[in-house]
C-alpha cells in the first residue's frame, strides 16, 4: 500500500559520508530520513545536532523526521513528553516554527500524555526499543501500544502519522503494520546491508501483503 512510509535512521549510516548516504537511501526508495538527536543525558549516547541537519538538508527533497532524545526539549520536532516541563507549550513552539509536531513514547511510558493534546499532534512515535542505540531487538509489547494508539487516532478523526522506531526489519514490518503503524523507522536493517534498495523493496513487499 502506498500509504506506508519507510524512514531509514541515519544512526546506522556511515557518518563520514552522510550526504552520499542520504542521497543513496532516498534513491533506494526511502520516503523520509529519520534523524536521531541524542544528548548523553536523556539517553546514554551522543549523536548529531542542527549543523548536521543543515548539512544534509540540501542533499535530499524528502522530509527529515527529527527524533529528539534530549532533555530539556525546545522548539524542534518530535520529543519525549516526560522530557518536557510544558508539553503543550513545546508543541506550540514547534508549530510556530512551521514544523510538524510529534510525541514519542518509550516502551515504559504511558499513553496518558496524549489525552489533552491530540488536536496538536501530527505524529505519534512508539519506541519499540529503549532509546539510545541502533541495532537493538524489537520489544513485542509495543504491538499492544500501537493498537491502542491506532484506535485513539481513528477516534480523533485527525490525520496523525503513527510511527514505530526500533528493531524494525523485513521479518517483522508486516506484523507492525497490522497492528496499525503507517511509518517505519529502520536503521541497522537498511544501513547494515550493502544493498539499501533490496531491503526497502523487501519491506514494501511485506507491507503489500498486509
Ligand atoms: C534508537 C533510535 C532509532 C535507531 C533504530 O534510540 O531512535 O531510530 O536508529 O535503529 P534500529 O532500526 O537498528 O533498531
Ligand atoms: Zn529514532
Amino acid at each position: 500500500m502506498s500509504t506506508y512510509r519507510i524512514a531509514p535512521s541515519i544512526l546506522s549510516a556511515d557518518f563520514a559520508r552522510l550526504g552520499e548516504e542520504v542521497r543513496h537511501v532516498v534513491d533506494a526508495g526511502a520516503d523520509i530520513i529519520h534523524f536521531d538527536v541524542m544528548d548523553n543525558h536523556y539517553v546514554p549516547n551522543l549523536t548529531i545536532g542542527p549543523l548536521v541537519c543543515e548539512a544534509i538538508r540540501p542533499h535530499v527533497q524528502v522530509p527529515i523526521d527529527v527524533h529528539l532524545m534530549v532533555k530539556p526539549v525546545d522548539r524542534i520536532i518530535s520529543f519525549h513528553p516526560e522530557a518536557s516541563e510544558h508539553i503543550d507549550r513545546t508543541l506550540q513552539l514547534i508549530h510556530d516554527q512551521g514544523c510538524k509536531a510529534g510525541l514519542v513514547f518509550n516502551p515504559g511510558t504511558p499513553l496518558h500524555y496524549l489525552e489533552h493534546v491530540m488536536d496538536k499532534l501530527d505524529l505519534i512515535l512508539i519506541m519499540s526499543v529503549n532509546p539510545g542505540f541502533g541495532g537493538q531487538s524489537f520489544i513485542a509489547q509495543a504491538l499492544k501500544k500501537i493498537r491502542a494508539v491506532r484506535q485513539m487516532i481513528d477516534a480523533s478523526g485527525r490525520a496523525i502519522m503513527l510511527e514505530v522506531d526500533g528493531g524494525i526489519k523485513v521479518e517483522n514490518i508486516a506484523e507492525v503494520a497490522s497492528a496499525g503503524a503507517d511509518t517505519f523507522v529502520a536503521g541497522s536493517a537498511i544501513f547494515g546491508k550493502p544493498d539499501y534498495k533490496a531491503t526497502i523493496d523487501a519491506m514494501r513487499q511485506q507491507l503489500a501483503s498486509v
